[in-house]
């Protein structure tokens, strides 16, 4: 069901340093940068293999990951898999007893269509499943 790790999720609260960081130190390319409004975040992507990285700064401190950084400060943020399905996935795993924190799939970066699991029903780690849009 889940075909691949797509990438995790790491909040920032300073774009351009960790920007810095991904590019030089670690030499990630940046692919693309978009503001998701839907997700309340400025988000980043740079590419590791087939996977990426996806650098999350919030719009606001009133936004998931504002609260986030707030309370836990920067670091990782969530597990992203690959799905070529993802109402089969989501039905499969709400069949699985997997708690969904959303029921239906909502717009991602790069017009991806995403849907986040419950950390409470997946042994601590924030879950995104994420249909990559198809050009
Ligand atoms: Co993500």
């Amino acid at each position: 069901m889940l075909d691949r790790i797509d990438h995790t999720g790491v909040a920032v609260d300073d774009l351009d340093a960790a920007i810095k960081l991904y590019t030089e130190a670690l030499g990630m390319p940046l692919v693309h940068r978009e503001v998701v409004e839907e997700q309340g975040v400025e988000a980043v992507l740079l590419d590791v293999g087939d996977g990426h990285v996806e650098l999350l700064s919030p719009l606001g401190e009133d936004t998931p990951v504002g609260k986030f950084l707030a309370k836990k400060g920067p670091g990782l943020h969530h597990v992203a898999y690959a799905v070529t399905d993802i109402e089969a996935a989501l039905a499969s795993l709400a069949d699985a007893g997997v708690e969904l924190i959303d029921a239906e799939p909502r717009i991602g970066i790069r017009r991806s269509r995403v849907a986040f699991l419950h950390p409470r029903s997946t042994g601590g780690v924030l879950t995104e499943i994420v249909q990559p849009h198809d050009h």
